[in-house]
């Protein structure tokens, strides 16, 4: 049987081929140390869990449920974008609950995109943009983030990109930015918002680690005028300790949430209704599980800053996020090379990061989702196999 058209050219996802591989040297007694993925360890906070068990119990909690989503879930999203944001939504119409960001991200490309018509992506970046772009028959033009420019967009390239070519309708963006650990300021926030306003681009922002390792969590919407022309994904993925819950959100004037509604309610319905309960009372914790979450990565982050510099990586310490990205020696061809050597003589898994786009081929990208004692048996490894920085 022959594949639909728009699968050409989408390969599997990198990561669910890599675990595969990662498995299978695991069935060969490798034992790998996979610091590849960025799926929190920890467990959500166990006021979350006891919603769960205590709403999943009753009765009356296992039919479908609302395609918008529970307004319990609705209104306490509105609680925590108007607390750690300063941003007002209306939960009754700005609010979508998500199965994750990840679809939302799909969600949003089928919404909008035409056959042909172009998508601003960022190159490094999130590979999911690409794909979710390919698949809904549009073009992907990257924009370019470099190290030398501080992994920001460079306005001027926008511009005549947007200029070339007419018919860009939506440009991805992400700040804390993955896989570069770069944060926003308010100068990008307000430069993306006049961007979208002058070339009428729909400006849709994915926001899932604005509380890691970073003080000062910021919304794209806080940005003046910024409804006309943003709409914002979250997750309680990544600060909340939830990933394999599925739980996001997409904020944004009333029209957009109704357009993008209008395809999602055609795909899915409305999650589980205890689920939704319970990630609302993790959406309502205070300012100390989010100083216990960062506790751990910061320390983690001491032992991975150990590991990269034993492979004579360079990077910056001002990076938010689940992750540490690095530049790799020059000994090494790029971070594949880098990737294949530690993987292959110290069964350690690192993501090379050239699968964010060829922008990011000299580094690589260490997740902080691994207990230190694991990051201190990998940096073992890796003297216990001769790697080391001047190689
Ligand atoms: C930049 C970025 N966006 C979105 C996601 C997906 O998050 P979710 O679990 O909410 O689908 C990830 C997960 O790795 C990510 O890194």
């Amino acid at each position: 049987m022959n594949t639909s058209k728009r699968l050409e050219g989408i390969g599997e996802y990198y990561f669910s081929k890599k675990l595969r591989e990662i498995d299978e040297l695991n069935r060969q007694g490798k034992n790998v140390i996979n610091l590849g993925i960025g799926s929190p360890d920890q467990p959500p906070h166990p006021e979350v869990i006891k919603v769960l068990q205590e709403e999943s119990a009753k009765p009356n909690v296992h039919g479908y449920q609302s395609y918008k989503g529970s307004p319990i879930l609705r209104k306490s999203v509105a609680a925590w974008y108007r607390q750690w944001y300063g941003v007002e939504l209306d939960p009754e119409t700005e609010i979508l609950p998500l199965i994750g960001s990840k679809e939302g991200i799909m969600h949003i490309c089928m919404t909008y995109l035409d056959e042909g018509d172009g998508a601003l992506v960022p190159n490094p970046g999130y590979p999911t943009y690409r794909s979710a772009v390919k698949l809904a028959g549009g073009t992907c033009l990257d924009y370019t983030l470099s190290g030398a420019k501080g992994w920001l967009p460079d306005f001027d390239e926008l511009d005549r990109l947007a200029e070339a070519q007419g018919r860009i309708k939506l440009m991805w963006v992400n700040y804390p930015h993955m896989p570069t650990g770069k944060l926003p300021d308010r100068g990008l926030f307000e430069r993306l918002v006049a961007f979208g306003k002058k070339h009428r681009i729909l400006i849709c922002h994915d926001n899932p680690y604005s509380f890691i390792l970073n003080d000062s969590p910021m919304s794209l919407l806080s940005t003046e005028g910024a409804k006309e022309v943003v709409i914002e994904l979250n997750s309680l993925s990544k600060s909340q300790n939830m990933a394999g819950w599925r739980v996001g959100t997409l904020a944004g004037a009333k029209q957009r949430i109704d357009e993008v509604l209008r395809f999602k309610s055609n795909m899915d319905s409305g999650m589980f209704l205890p689920l939704q309960l319970a990630a609302a009372k993790a959406l309502s914790l205070g300012k100390e599980w989010y100083e216990s979450v960062n506790n751990v990565y910061r320390a983690r982050r001491v032992v991975v800053l150990e590991l990269l510099e034993q492979l004579g990586c360079t990077f910056s310490r001002e990076q938010a996020g689940l992750f540490v990205w690095a530049r790799v020696p020059t000994a090494y061809k790029d971070g594949y090379a880098l990737s294949d050597r530690v993987l292959e003589s110290a069964g350690v898994f690192i993501t090379p990061g050239g699968i964010f786009g060829p922008a990011g081929e000299g580094y690589v990208r260490v997740s902080l989702c691994c207990t230190v004692e694991k990051l201190q048996e990998s940096i073992q490894r890796v003297r216990g196999a001769g790697i080391c920085s001047n190689q």
